[in-house]
């Protein structure tokens, strides 16, 4: 069997693979174009998307708008023909404008999470911009679907559900994660399938379920089709990627990081975050010091006052290379990497190793 292709609303991608959006700057326009340019859904981050502007310190909302212009549209320039999508996090302050703006640069889909997106659907009727949900249990998938349809008349164009293994901030509780009590995906995947069938019986239609954290190999795509899904989300492998927008140091650090370096911090956002263990991560160990001296009030959940450290600063200092003093987001299976590749040395080994039986699978990575 070969992949299959991913039919997202009105979109076919060739792919089943969508890479998943990183932020803070990890993964903007050369990372998303180069994905969909091999036939995948390239995602930008949506999050403090316009750091690099000269007024991002001193009109952030701004900033950050014309971040997602500048990067919708050099995205569209590398790959006129490719499926390409932004993620915007629920969390964000000044989350209903970025949603509008990028719907008005006309992107194929956005991808929310760190909240429900409730209201999301209100944004884009009578749009091309198709909306994907980010979830992480069954009951999650249900309440969307419904307030979705009851509200606005409208069903997910797709979902995403996140599990454990995901890189970055996860929806599940710390003292859960801590104590084992957190479902495999591959359980969450299966709860949201049941739970979203009879929604696809009832109306007679599709809704596709995308799994995301952890998926590393082609084997470990096979492995979840096997069960139901019509796509998979995959983040960290690429940031093994020459075509990744982190800076080189960024890189290196997933390629030296051990399995043991991969650890949990508490972030400013309210949610656990899954982080390379660094000087930056090892000093807020044990420690209650506040050592905000500037906010940007980019974050609903976040209070300035009690929060330990500021998330975006820290975010932007390791994708700008400094990766001892800023915070590294990765996934469980970031280890793995061992060298950086390309996008299209990535996509013919899933591709590769998506026929294989598990017995023969040997990633040349
Ligand atoms: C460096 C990094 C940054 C991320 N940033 C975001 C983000 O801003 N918003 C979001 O919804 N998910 C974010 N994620 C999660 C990914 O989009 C993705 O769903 C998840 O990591 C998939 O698991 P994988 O990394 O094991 O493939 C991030 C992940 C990583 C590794």
């Amino acid at each position: 069997m070969n992949l299959p292709n991913l039919k997202i609303g009105n979109l076919i991608a060739k792919l089943p693979i969508i890479q998943g959006g990183m932020g803070i700057g990890v993964s903007l326009s050369k990372l998303a174009s180069a994905v969909a340019n091999e036939g995948g859904i390239g995602i930008i981050s949506g999050a403090q998307t316009g750091f690099k502007e000269k007024n991002f310190r001193t009109d952030n909302d701004k900033a950050n708008v014309n971040g997602i212009i500048k990067e919708i549209r050099k995205a569209r320039k590398l790959s006129p023909d490719g499926i390409l999508g932004i993620n915007i996090l629920k969390a964000s302050n000044n989350y209903f404008e970025l949603v509008k703006t990028a719907v008005k640069e006309k992107i194929d889909l956005i991808i929310s999470g760190a909240g429900l997106p409730i209201e999301l659907p209100s944004f884009v009727k009578n749009t091309e911009t198709n909306i994907i949900p980010i979830i992480s249990s069954g009951r999650a998938a249900k309440l969307i679907t419904k307030v979705w349809k009851r509200r606005y008349d409208y069903l997910p164009d797709a979902i995403i559900v996140e599990g454990k293994k995901a890189g970055g901030h996860l929806g599940f509780k710390r003292k859960n994660l801590d104590n084992n009590l957190i479902k495999s995906l591959k359980e969450i995947v299966k709860d949201v399938i049941d739970t979203i069938n009879p929604f696809e019986k009832k109306y007679n239609t599709k809704i596709p379920i995308i799994a995301a954290g952890g998926i590393y190999s082609g084997e470990d795509v096979r492995k979840f089709f096997k069960i139901g899904v019509s796509g998979v989300q995959m983040a960290t492998r690429f940031v093994g990627t020459e075509e990744c927008d982190a800076d080189i140091k960024f890189k290196e650090a997933y390629v030296n990081a051990k399995k043991e370096d991969i650890c949990f911090i508490k972030s400013p956002v309210g949610m656990p975050g899954k982080v390379i263990k660094n000087h930056f991560v090892e000093q807020f160990q044990g420690s209650n010091l506040n050592r905000i001296d500037r906010c940007y009030k980019c974050l609903k959940e976040c209070n300035p006052k009690t929060a330990l450290f500021c998330i975006t600063d820290a975010l932007i200092k390791a994708v700008n290379g400094d990766t001892e003093n800023g915070l590294i987001f990765i996934g469980d299976n970031g280890y793995k990497i061992n060298k950086i590749s390309t996008v299209k040395e990535i996509f013919q080994d899933i591709k590769r190793s998506f026929n294989l039986k598990k017995e023969k699978v040997s990633s040349i990575f």
